[in-house]
């Protein structure tokens, strides 16, 4: 028998040292594949004596099942190795830093707007809203504007092309229409369905909303946001008007302090009509609001004029009541120290990740200072 003992041996050690899967198979084809060492040492069987083939069969045959059990186990392993530096290579390191994630924040307009809801919500006040785009009779018309007022002029309006019945439609100017809409039952909801305020008098709301005017400068953008408000019942009066104003005021400033003044002023939509400003400090640069000796208007309102009543067909004699409205943007400068209100409306997320509010954090809507 021939003696395969050195063969099988350095074979094997070549084996064992394949260093991959690539130089493994080489090795595999020299020994195992068809020009292999082994497989001539099989074919050469065919030529022997049935005597030499009973023992060199075995034998050979032998040395290949080993070989081939050799490889495949060399193979597995190699693998395996394989698949760990690839494993290691991909891993993660769970103590690095992760990368900072920018978390969505409240608008200071919204936020505000928010605060000055539940304020009013906390004296009686429903919510209602009305379109953006609205028409001549609900923005003007109807709240008593003369045929010829300065307002009703394209450089003070944004109006848009006449539909197809020549009807132009505008951009409402102001958040009073919603007043008309409640007091006509047409008022719509825009967005949230539970918004609807659908009142007989008596009516209590305020009435939040974008408007529009061709004004841009430090203080004036083309759109900017207004809260409305409107109580009407039998005998309501200035002084209601002035105690509600006074006090969303204190609330919403968190200060006990504020002191307010009503100027007269005109309205076409109120007699009489008052402006309400706020005393304030400018000394230092900012307005601090509970100190100093300047004064700053903040809303408009007074009485609602019978005109408005009867237009919204209701008996002026039976019905009387007050309107307002407060500019939310700039309640938030003043609240928040916000210097231009420019920058609320210039989507910059650097400026609203300094003045933006965190969705959740505070369990008080009607409180943002913290
Ligand atoms: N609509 C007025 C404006 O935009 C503000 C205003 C004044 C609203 C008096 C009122 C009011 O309801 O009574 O300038």
């Amino acid at each position: 028998m021939t003696d395969h003992s050195e063969l099988e041996a350095d074979l094997s050690a070549q084996i064992e040292a394949a260093a991959d899967l690539e130089a493994l198979e080489g090795l595999r084809v020299a020994a195992l594949g068809k020009a292999g060492v082994v497989s001539a040492l099989l074919r050469s069987l065919g030529q022997m004596s049935p005597e030499a083939r009973k023992t060199e069969g075995p034998a050979i045959n032998g040395l290949r099942d080993r070989l081939t059990a050799k490889i495949g186990a060399r193979k597995a392993a190699l693998e395996e190795a394989a698949l760990e530096a690839e494993l290691e290579a991909g891993r993660l390191d769970l103590s690095l830093p992760a990368p900072p994630r920018r978390r969505g924040q409240v608008h200071p307009t919204l936020q505000v707007m928010d605060e000055m809801i539940a304020i009013f919500a906390e004296m009686g006040f429903s919510v209602a809203e009305g379109p953006d785009i609205e028409d001549d009779f609900h923005n003007f018309t109807a709240l008593n504007f003369p045929p010829r007022h300065p307002a009703r002029e394209m450089h003070d309006t944004f109006f848009l092309k006449p539909g197809a019945d020549g009807e132009r439609k505008l951009l409402r100017t102001h958040t009073s229409p919603i007043q008309v809409r409640v007091m006509r039952r047409t008022n719509v909801a825009v967005g949230a369905p539970q918004f609807e305020v659908f009142q007989d008098p008596p009516i209590r709301i305020v009435g939040p909303g974008r408007v529009y005017r061709c004004d841009s400068d430090a203080t004036h953008t083309p759109m900017f946001h207004q809260l409305e408000g409107l109580v009407i019942d039998k005998a309501i009066h200035m002084g209601h008007l002035k105690w509600t104003l006074d006090a969303f005021v204190r609330r919403f400033f968190e200060a006990d302090n504020v002191v307010t003044r009503f100027r007269p002023h005109h309205f076409p939509f109120t007699e009489p009509s008052a402006e309400m400003d706020v005393q304030c400090d400018r000394s230092a640069g900012q307005v601090k609001i509970g100190a100093g000796s300047d004064w700053l208007e903040i809303l408009g309102g007074g009485m609602v004029h019978p005109n408005i009543l009867a237009n919204c067909g209701l008996d002026p004699d039976e019905w009387q009541g007050f309107a307002f409205g407060l500019g939310v943007d700039r309640l938030a400068m003043l609240k928040y120290g916000m210097p231009d209100l420019r920058d609320f409306f210039a989507a910059d997320v650097r400026w609203l990740g300094h003045y933006g509010f965190s969705a959740f954090a505070d369990p008080n809507p009607a409180s943002g200072l913290s």
